[in-house]
């Protein structure tokens, strides 16, 4: 059975290289996301056309890679990073794509166009994207009308910034955007992400700081939630920044980190491609080698005691394999799936499943943070 799965998954792979990819990359980037957004929606609001997805890209239960966390069931480790399903439009048909588990938005208070014209660039030879979407998305209130008493069948989070606009660059400010959204979720979904860690918006990073944490996160907790908390942060903070957000957060409800957004960095060596456009975080295999030393460090400083949502340059098991030996309960992507294609998540489960074997583990858990031991 699995053998015929891995055919399956190289023949869509070839036909994704081949084909798609090519009609894809004749296109800016925006306008193909924008598509993909549209035809995501229209294949998920119908049986036949989930079904025939779940055919075509599907993952099979696969039980040493299922996991109870916080008190929720991943059924793999792999999910939906966040920023691909701002509005959260994919939420039936990303399941059938084979994902255990997706994040939505970031969604913010207000609705926002976000950063003025081009979001997107490719950078194929460095296998990465240049993002400058300044966090555009419909506003809580319209996406939490939409979705009303919705049930989903995996875990769905839901990742919460603040309005890209001047006015929440005053941190009360800010943190009231923040905890507008947080309220209005709070029937929904089934953990959070607060992002502290958009690069490309106005005001930058605010809440890296400490006491602006510490604030951020006393107000949230004034609205009690039993939903896991998880805190999305930088590829680019220094040891100490970090080691003062763990301090903070082992004060408040964060269950854990995702580990990481974009990189605003353009001195480093994976750079391959001349003339970036000057704003914008980078994605994919650019941020790799920062997000896992990232998981590496801040599992060794909690010593396994905060899960950790690993995130960056996963483009094979092999990839998301490193994170989870690093520290990492679970994984994301998003810019793998662009380069490569959405058959990708089950080449990853069937691989993670290998690798696990070859290691002489009978379960994931086994795995996690296995480097450090
Ligand atoms: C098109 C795109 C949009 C993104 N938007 C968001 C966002 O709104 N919120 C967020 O937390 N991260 C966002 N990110 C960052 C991703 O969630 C992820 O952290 C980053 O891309 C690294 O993963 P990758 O290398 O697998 O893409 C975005 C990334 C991409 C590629």
């Amino acid at each position: 059975m699995m053998l015929l799965t891995r055919l399956r998954n190289a023949l869509n792979g070839l036909l994704y290289q081949q084909i798609v990819k090519r009609i894809f990359f004749a296109f800016e980037p925006d306008r193909v996301h924008e598509e993909m957004i549209r035809l995501g929606h229209e294949l998920g609001s119908n049986q036949l056309t989930k079904a025939l997805i779940s055919t075509m890209f599907g993952t099979k239960n696969i039980p040493e890679l299922n996991q109870a966390l916080h008190g929720l069931h991943f059924k793999n480790p792999v999910g939906l990073s966040g920023g691909f399903d701002k509005n959260a439009i994919l939420t039936d048909i990303i399941p059938t794509v084979g994902f255990g588990f997706m994040e939505i938005g970031s969604i913010t208070a207000k609705a926002s166009n976000g950063n003025p014209g081009r979001h997107l660039w490719r950078l194929p030879k460095s296998k990465s994207l240049i993002v400058n979407y300044g966090l555009s998305n419909k506003g809580a209130e319209e996406i939490a009308s939409r979705l009303g008493k919705k049930t989903f069948t995996i875990p769905v989070g839901i990742n919460i910034a603040k309005t890209n606009c001047a006015e929440t660059n005053n941190v009360d400010i800010g943190i009231q955007d923040y905890v507008e959204t947080y309220k209005t979720f709070r029937d929904i979904g089934d953990f959070f992400t607060i992002n502290i860690s958009c690069p490309n918006v106005t005001g930058g990073q605010p809440f890296h700081d400490a006491q602006n944490l510490d604030l951020l996160l006393t107000e949230l907790e004034k609205t009690p939630t039993d939903k896991p908390v998880f805190l999305k942060i930088s590829p680019d903070l220094t040891h100490q920044n970090i080691d003062s957000i763990i301090e903070i957060s082992n004060r408040h409800h964060v269950d854990g980190f995702v580990c990481t957004n974009l990189t605003k960095r353009r001195d480093l060596n994976s750079i391959i491609e001349k003339d970036l456009p000057p704003t914008g975080g980078l994605s994919g295999k650019v941020v790799e080698p920062l997000a896992n030393e990232l998981i590496s460090y801040i599992y060794k400083k909690t010593r396994g005691e905060k899960t950790i949502i690993g995130v960056g340059g996963i483009f094979s098991a092999e990839d998301a394999y490193k994170k989870i030996r690093l520290g990492a309960s679970l994984v994301e992507l998003i810019t793998s799936m662009i380069y490569q294609g959405p058959q990708l998540i089950s080449e990853i489960n069937i691989g993670l499943a290998r690798l696990l074997k070859k290691d002489g583990f009978t379960h994931i858990a086994e795995a996690v943070g296995a480097d450090h031991e």
